[in-house]
Order: structure tokens, then C-alpha cells, then sequence
């Protein structure tokens, strides 16, 4: 088996405000990974037009939204001379290679996509093509430069599976060890944060309500009062890990808590457990300000010069494109592209 070399890249959309699932389930993680890999970390501006216009915001919003998020990226740590941070359209062989995706990838393995067929929902013929086809581009994100670790959210394991089935039909196809069996890293204890109103549904840039989620951009005071008006049951919070089972919403908030002080579920439960609900609420609501401020601060002074976030996406690209034209080059060799 060919040893590739580790490297990780992961990305994400500049669709609306970042929030405290996207922060959890995968920044975190990014932060983390740079003291071991290779990183890469793009902004996905063309994943982000696969929805209706009125979702991604046309063209001054996608400008705005994407700086926005590449702030948040450096605002939460990423640095971005170890890191290669980038706007995904800026090189454009993500693009040239899903084309060639799209010819491995199947109509069936598309089919069962749960994403697509929770965004499309009923109106699936008004759907665009891009939005079925976003987990092929997912997949030429990853491949085009040999990723070998991507850290994500649980809710992108399916597409993250796509991404390996793609791999090794080239593979085989063409009998070659060219493209790696990459590795979704999906780790930690909030790898999927639920909405603060319904312990049942992801948190999520697209739920109505901004009760909801904790957006990166929150105020002090927003994030204790969202905190504070976070469902919960009946019950105290139980002693051990095991009394969360079937308690959605008491999960959810051990888990952010857990999550946000780097410590493990039981020693949470430690603290908390015998106690009520109002507790936890409040310690939560001081380490969610203590945690997110900085950030918010911090993505606030970058933003008042955009053309120094907007000079990193550049640089980035640059550097990005040099690892991901050979690859290029050598996948239109292998097929026999003249
Ligand atoms: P996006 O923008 O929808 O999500 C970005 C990241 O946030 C994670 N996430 C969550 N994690 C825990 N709890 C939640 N409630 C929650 N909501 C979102 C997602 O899992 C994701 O890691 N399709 C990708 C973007 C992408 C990508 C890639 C990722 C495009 N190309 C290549 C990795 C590699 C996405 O979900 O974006």
C-alpha cells in the first residue's frame, strides 16, 4: 500500500453566522490537529451557491460571508502561516477534479445522500444540481490534495464515506494507489450539538429560530439569555453518564459543557449531578462568554481590515494550488487525458 504523506484538510460554508456546533464539532478540532499535521482549511464558497440565491445572499453577502468566516478561523486559532487558509474557488482544481468525480461517483451512491434530502426537502425537482452533486465537490476538496484526516461534525460521516467509496473506484478503475482512503476524524464530546430548543435536531445556521444555536457573534448577554432559555426536563441532572440516556436536551448541555472545558462527561456530571438544571446554566452561560468573547473580539479587529483576511485567502491559495496542481496533472495522466 502506498504510504501517503498525513494531511488534513476540512472546510466550511459561508452560509449565514457560525455557531457553537461548528466551533465544537469541528474548529476545535482544526486548532488542535495543526500541532500534528499538515493542515489545510478552506472556506467553501462554491458549496455555498448550491442553495437558493436567497440562502446564500448573492454576491455582497458571499464577499462578506466569506471573510466573515475566514476571521473565525483565525479568530479561533487557526494560524495561518502553519495552516494553508484558503477560499475554495480561488483554486480551481477542486472544481476540475469533481467533474472527474462526477464520472466515478454513481447516480446510486448520490441517491442515498441523507444531507441532500433533508435540504432539498419536499420541492426536490427545484433542487439545483449543485446541491445534489455537493458531496462529489466534497470529496475533489479532499482528494485534490491527498488528504488523509478530515475533522468534521458526525453529521458529515456519509459524505466523508463517499469521499473513500470515490477513492477506490478510481483506484481500481484505473488500477493505481493513487488517491488515499481518507479518515474522517470525528472527535471529542459535542461532535453533534443540538439545538437549544429541541434536543432532537442539529443545531443548525438554517433553524428560524436564533434561540436555537450560539452564534460566534453573540453578545454577552444573548448567549446567557439563549443559555438560560435552553430546554430541559422534568428531572435534576443524574450523577452518571448513564441517566442522559433518553434525556435529549441534559445531554446536550453536559456535552457543550464537557466540550467547552475540555474535560470528560462523568467529571462534569461530578460537578453537576444531584443538582438542578439552574446550575449548570449558569456556569455554562460564564464558560460560553469566557470561551466565545475572545473570538468575537478578535474576528471584530480582523474585520475592521479586510484587506489583510482577504491578502491571507490569496496567499493561501497560492500555496494551496502548488500541492494541488501535480495531483491534478497526474489524475488527467492516469485517465489519458492528452
Ligand atoms: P458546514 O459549513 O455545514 O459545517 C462546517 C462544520 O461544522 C460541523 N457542524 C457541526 N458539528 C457538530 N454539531 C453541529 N450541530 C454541527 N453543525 C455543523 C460540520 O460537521 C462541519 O464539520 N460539507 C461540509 C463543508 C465541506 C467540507 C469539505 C468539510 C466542504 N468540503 C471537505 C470537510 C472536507 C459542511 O458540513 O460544512
Amino acid at each position: 500500500m502506498t504510504a501517503f504523506k498525513q494531511r488534513v484538510l476540512s472546510g466550511m460554508q459561508p452560509t449565514g453566522n457560525l455557531h457553537l456546533g461548528n466551533y465544537l464539532g469541528a474548529m476545535v478540532n482544526w486548532v488542535k490537529m495543526q500541532e500534528t499535521h499538515e493542515t489545510l482549511y478552506c472556506v467553501v464558497d462554491l458549496h455555498a451557491i448550491t442553495q437558493a440565491t436567497s440562502v446564500w445572499g448573492g454576491p455582497a453577502t458571499l464577499r462578506k460571508s466569506t471573510l466573515e468566516v475566514a476571521a473565525a478561523y483565525i479568530a479561533a486559532g487557526i494560524d495561518p502561516n502553519r495552516s494553508i487558509l484558503f477560499n475554495q474557488s480561488r483554486v480551481h482544481q477542486h472544481a476540475e477534479l469533481a467533474w472527474i468525480f462526477n464520472c466515478v461517483a454513481r447516480l446510486g451512491w448520490l441517491n442515498r445522500m441523507t444531507q441532500f434530502k433533508e435540504k432539498a426537502g419536499k420541492d426536490r425537482e427545484n433542487a439545483s444540481v449543485g446541491l445534489y452533486d455537493y458531496p462529489v465537490l466534497m470529496a475533489a476538496d479532499i482528494l485534490i490534495y491527498h488528504a488523509t484526516h478530515v475533522p468534521v461534525g458526525d453529521d458529515q460521516k456519509q459524505h466523508l464515506e463517499l469521499c473513500r467509496d470515490i477513492a477506490i473506484k478510481f483506484n481500481n478503475d484505473f488500477s493505481v494507489e493513487f488517491f488515499p482512503i481518507t479518515e474522517p476524524v470525528i472527535m471529542g464530546t459535542a461532535t453533534r450539538v443540538m439545538s437549544l430548543r429541541d434536543g432532537t435536531k442539529k443545531m443548525s445556521k438554517s433553524d428560524p429560530s436564533d434561540l436555537s444555536r450560539i452564534n460566534l457573534t453573540d453578545s454577552a448577554d444573548d448567549i446567557a439569555k439563549k443559555i438560560r432559555k435552553a430546554k430541559t426536563d422534568a428531572d435534576g441532572l443524574p450523577a452518571e453518564a448513564e441517566g442522559l440516556k433518553g434525556r435529549a436536551e441534559a445531554e446536550n448541555l453536559v456535552g457543550i459543557y464537557a466540550a467547552l472545558s475540555d474535560v470528560t462527561v462523568a467529571d462534569v456530571l461530578k460537578q453537576f449531578g444531584g443538582g438542578q438544571f439552574s446550575a449548570l446554566k449558569n456556569a455554562l452561560a460564564d464558560l460560553a462568554v469566557a470561551k466565545l468573547a475572545p473570538i468575537n473580539d478578535k474576528m471584530v479587529r480582523l474585520l475592521a481590515d479586510p484587506g489583510y483576511v482577504e491578502g491571507v485567502l490569496v496567499d493561501g491559495a497560492a500555496r494551496a494550488a502548488v500541492i494541488a496542481e501535480p495531483i491534478m496533472a497526474e489524475t488527467k495522466k492516469i485517465m489519458g487525458f492528452v
